[in-house]
């Protein structure tokens, strides 16, 4: 009984440090490809035990590379990973046309290392070569993800904060 007791409380506690936690996740993609030109999109998901993968960025990377290469950068906000878990199993999903056929796209799914949930957030970086790598899906373009990305209806989304001039 006591036992039992003990640990609804220490859960109780993970709980509520869990409520305040708030850590911030930089990414930053380095895409090679031995075409010169290629469209990418890169999503950040985080692997849960029990549910789906939540997306863990506002926007997905999506844009059109010219010199064989492309650097994006992107960011998370996450709170806690559930009061069991210490870390966050966090992986970019890269789907690209940087292959020969060009009736395809490729779709990669790369993890990265895990992120500790007690450090208020980490840095991921890596460098890839993603010519002909990962399976191959069917071509979507660039405009249609797009047209996705600009869904974000912002009105009174955010929080609160002071005026700042832009100058
Ligand atoms: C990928 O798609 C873009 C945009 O449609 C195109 O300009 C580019 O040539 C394609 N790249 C390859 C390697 O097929
Ligand atoms: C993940 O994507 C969904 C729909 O695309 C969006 O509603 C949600 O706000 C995104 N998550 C984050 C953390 O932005
Ligand atoms: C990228 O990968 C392709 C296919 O594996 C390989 O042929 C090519 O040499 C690699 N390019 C670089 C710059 O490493
Ligand atoms: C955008 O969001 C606001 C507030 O939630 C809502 O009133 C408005 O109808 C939305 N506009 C569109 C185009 O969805």
């Amino acid at each position: 009984m006591c036992k039992i007791t003990a640990a609804l409380f220490f859960a109780f506690i993970q709980i509520s440090i869990c409520q305040y936690q708030r850590d911030f996740i930089v990414f930053t993609a380095h895409l090679i490809c031995d075409f010169s030109q290629f469209s990418y999109r890169i999503q950040y998901f985080e692997e849960d035990l029990f549910f789906h993968p939540d997306n863990m960025t506002r926007f997905d990377n999506i844009g059109l590379a010219k010199q064989g290469q492309v650097i994006a950068n992107n960011f998370g906000v996450m709170y806690g990973d559930g009061f069991m878990d210490k870390n966050y199993e966090i992986y970019a999903l890269i789907t690209h046309n940087c292959t020969k056929n060009q009736k395809k796209m490729r779709q990669y799914k790369h993890d990265l290392e895990t992120c500790s949930t007690e450090k208020s957030g980490c840095r991921k970086k890596f460098k890839l070569n993603i010519t002909e790598l990962g399976d191959e899906v069917n071509p979507e373009s660039i405009e249609n993800w797009m047209s996705k990305k600009s869904e974000l209806n912002i009105t009174e989304l955010g929080d609160e904060v002071k005026p700042e001039s832009i100058w």
